[in-house]
């Protein structure tokens, strides 16, 4: 397994790149099985993410063809309308297929996502849509069978907490349905925004994407499509906290600014100097005195908990006192006992974490966990005195592109360990 070895004290200066959004490639790959014609899909991430659902896809029956410009899909036929448990147990997004299945042939075999380190996440929601629109669902032996033999028909589908994938899930279900769906309650994420303008490109009807209210109606077939994947929000705001915790001078380019909004907001409230040079980059000056504020997660617009580690990282760097609430996950501050361990001064109390600041973080043998958890560790490493050994990278690189060469490049002391 793989390890970083980062060696803390050096302030980042200089531009970073951001890929494609992970977490709008997944969906944008799952739509490709709605249709029987090409799909090219460009600014995908080379993620380990990326490659298990490519692979479900190329298991299911898609052609599947990609170079440096774009990924480009062909699925004709389905052949194997599955996902099966040994792809799904490494990757839960896999169940973004359920709705592409059923819609496109009336019937689907999909492993139920096992547990997960951040919370038990069920998709009892996705499910619920699905039979709202019609769909005869059957859970056996770790499987959720769906069967939709005559089609999908529209209706409307109130969720009653937020779930950006079973948004997703749905909407690409109700695209091909007879009549009218309206999705309540939707998420509002870009990356729903993204897949909305992907299947409009495919010739589906869909108006609200963004709001809380999403009305698709259904069309016979989709076509093909070119379509670019927005650029990473979490990666964007993962290196912005990069900036501030090292006290440098980091521009991330390629972003969408108000992806961020809720990060940078919470930034400058920190006492960060957060600009915006231009359309598509943020430039963050560190170097003064960070300041502890507190922070709650919240579905899109709020601040996104997949930045929520990363922020808990920065805060053990404030002059005082900062609650981090985690509204959204029940299980998400596994970080913070690895922080622990490099010095932090943490204290959990259910879905309250309390950082107190400033602490002078040491170099530690620390495991990552999950995808963001570990970038936290990444980023208490670049400021920890001495040096940090982070096992276990492989989270890292389920959502990350090449984190450890971006960050070098503006000056991080840090290299993978084969
Ligand atoms: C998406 O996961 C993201 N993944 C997650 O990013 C992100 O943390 C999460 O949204 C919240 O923003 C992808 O987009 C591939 P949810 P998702 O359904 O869709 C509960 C990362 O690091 N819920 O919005 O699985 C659920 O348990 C990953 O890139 C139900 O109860 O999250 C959670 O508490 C981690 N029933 C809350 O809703 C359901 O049927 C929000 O989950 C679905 C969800």
């Amino acid at each position: 397994m793989d390890k970083f070895v980062i060696t803390g004290g050096t302030d980042l200066n200089g531009e970073i790149a951001i890929s494609g959004s992970k977490n709008s490639a997944l969906p944008a790959l799952a739509a490709a099985l709605l249709t029987d014609e090409p799909v090219t899909l460009r600014r995908i991430p080379r993620v380990r993410d990326i490659r298990t659902m490519e692979r479900l896809l190329v298991d299911i029956g898609s052609q599947l063809d990609e170079d440096d410009e774009a990924v480009r899909l062909h699925t004709p036929n389905i052949v194997s309308p599955e996902a099966p448990y040994e792809l799904v147990k490494t990757m839960r997004a896999s169940s973004l297929v359920l709705g592409p299945l059923v819609a496109r042939c009336g019937r689907a075999r999909v492993s139920a996502p096992g547990g997960c380190a951040i919370g038990s996440r069920p998709i009892n929601l996705h499910i619920f849509g699905l039979e709202r629109l019609g769909a005869k669902i059957n859970q056996t032996h770790g499987y959720i069978e769906a069967e939709a033999p005559d089609g999908l028909r529209g209706a409307v589908v109130h969720f009653d907490r937020i779930t950006v994938t079973g948004t997703e899930d749905l909407m690409m279900a109700a695209v091909l349905a007879q009549g009218e769906t309206v999705l309540r309650n939707a998420a509002r994420e870009p990356e729903v925004v993204d897949l909305a303008a992907l299947l409009t490109k495919m010739g589906a009807k869909i108006e609200g994407a963004g709001t809380s209210d999403i009305r698709i109606e259904g069309v016979e077939r989709l076509g093909g499509a070119d379509h670019t994947i927005i650029p990473d929000r979490i990666e964007a705001g993962t290196y912005l906290v990069a900036g501030a915790i090292t006290g440098g001078d980091v521009t991330v380019t390629g972003c969408v600014p108000e992806h961020v909004g809720a990060l940078v907001s919470q930034l400058q409230q920190a006492g960060v100097d957060v600009t915006q040079p231009g359309g598509e980059s943020l430039r963050v000056r560190g170097g003064g005195k960070i300041r502890s504020v507190d922070m709650t997660t919240e579905e899109y617009p709020g601040f996104a908990t997949d930045l929520q580690a990363q922020y808990m990282a920065l805060m053990t760097q404030g002059d005082g006192i900062a609650v981090i609430v985690e509204n959204i996950f029940e299980n998400r501050f596994m970080h913070a006992q690895e922080l622990g361990r490099m010095g932090a001064n943490i204290r959990i109390n259910g879905r309250q974490a309390m950082v107190a600041g400033p602490r002078q973080l040491t170099g530690a043998g620390v495991i990552a966990s999950d995808l963001r958890a570990s970038a936290s560790l990444v980023l208490a490493a670049l400021v920890a005195r001495g040096e940090t050994v982070i096992d276990r990278v492989y989270h890292i690189d389920r959502g990350y592109e090449k984190i450890e060469t971006k960050l070098a490049q503006v000056g991080a002391n840090i290299r993978r360990v084969e």
